[in-house]
């Protein structure tokens, strides 16, 4: 007998973007926002007390429930802290599905869905985006204890209509999370959702928007109803006392954030102008990067000669993707970098 299960025996595990140790390439590969945190999260930070480590946090990070809650318009009570986002897809995986009870999402996707589920052992059902992106009809009528819907999608950057999720979720008989890691830079949210349909829960970070990817820290919006099932799954402490503290004086400083947002979209259109410029397709944005179809197809040859130079950006072989580059939205000096060396490469 192994020392693991089966299924994580057979499991490969995530593959996340690669970590380069040197601070001066340019790193345009895991959607990190390239502008620091507000300066409140510094101040708080420089004013930590010894008393805040020496106890254990508050269970529920209450302190962010409150400033995350007038944010968005809803309870305390209809906020969960999450040690990052992918915290949350973890606990909801684990509190609805198992071998009997599926999960379903569309695909190409976020590809760590299927890394969790196959740790969870649970029946899942992969099920391609219909044209343009748009939902598959058959979503609806999978019978899935859970549904996963990424909006705005990774990586394709594509935004589905609000009006569809609500008619989605009408139709499932099980929980529809919508996963807005990225919607900071997107126009619309499916928060009015969590108001009108109980089995609808919205997955949050504070990676993106609030520049704050090292921290770990992210939300769940959702009914009182599923907040209390999930709070049951989590980790005692699932966030810690410090990460508490700065991810609330991130949330109260909206000014800041909206600043932050503003740029980055502006920052958005000049590359996607750019690279459209260069030849490449790549289709308007509702997040922090772009997907880029590199033409004649060789994406990997220049994901490769980028990074000889240093500037890092994400290609996926699969199919559908393997034509293309992911690339996070830089500071426009890292984007000038971007452009000139696929200007050389192409
Ligand atoms: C689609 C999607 N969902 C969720 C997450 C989780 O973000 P985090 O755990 O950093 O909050 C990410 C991170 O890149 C993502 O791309």
């Amino acid at each position: 007998m192994g020392y693991f299960r089966d299924n994580v025996e057979r499991m490969a595990g995530y593959t996340p973007g690669f970590q380069p140790k040197a601070t001066e390439v340019v790193k345009l590969n895991t959607n990190e926002n390239p502008y620091p945190p507000s300066p409140a999260v510094m101040k708080t930070l420089a004013s930590v007390a010894p008393e805040q480590l020496r106890r254990y946090p508050d269970p529920v990070g209450q302190s962010f429930r409150q400033a995350a809650a007038q944010v968005s318009g809803v309870a305390p009570e209809n906020i969960m802290c999450c040690n990052g986002g992918d915290d949350l897809l973890s606990i909801a995986i684990r509190a609805c599905c198992d071998k009997q009870r599926a999960l379903a999402y569309p695909v190409p996707t976020y590809t760590l869905y299927p890394v969790l589920s196959s740790l969870e052992d649970c029946k899942t059902l992969e099920i391609p985006f219909a044209d343009g992106y748009s939902l598959p009809t058959e979503l609806g009528k999978t019978g899935a204890a859970l549904t996963i819907v990424c909006n705005p999608n990774a990586p394709t950057a594509t935004w589905i209509d609000i009006d569809d999720l609500a008619a989605l979720a009408n139709e499932l008989t099980g929980v529809l999370l919508i996963d807005e890691a990225y919607v900071d830079f997107a126009a619309d949210s499916a928060v009015r959702l969590v108001k009108e349909h109980d089995n609808v829960v919205l997955l949050r970070s504070m990676s993106k928007g609030y520049s704050l990817a090292g921290l770990r820290f992210g939300y769940a919006i959702g009914s009182e109803n599923l907040i209390e099932g999930f709070l049951k799954v989590k980790d005692s402490y699932n966030v810690d006392a410090l990460a508490i503290a700065l991810a609330t004086a991130a949330i109260e400083d909206q000014a800041y954030f909206q600043a932050n947002v503003a740029q980055v979209i502006a920052d958005r259109a000049t590359l996607t102008e750019q690279l459209r410029a260069l030849g490449l397709e790549v289709a308007d944005s509702c997040t922090n990067f772009v997907l880029a179809g590199v033409p004649n197809g060789s994406a990997e040859l220049a994901y490769e000669q980028l990074a000889q130079r240093d500037i890092y950006v994400r290609y996926f072989n699969v199919d559908g993707l393997s034509d293309k580059l992911r690339i996070s939205v830089g500071t426009a000096e890292q984007n000038g970098k971007l452009l000139a060396a696929l200007r050389e490469i192409l």
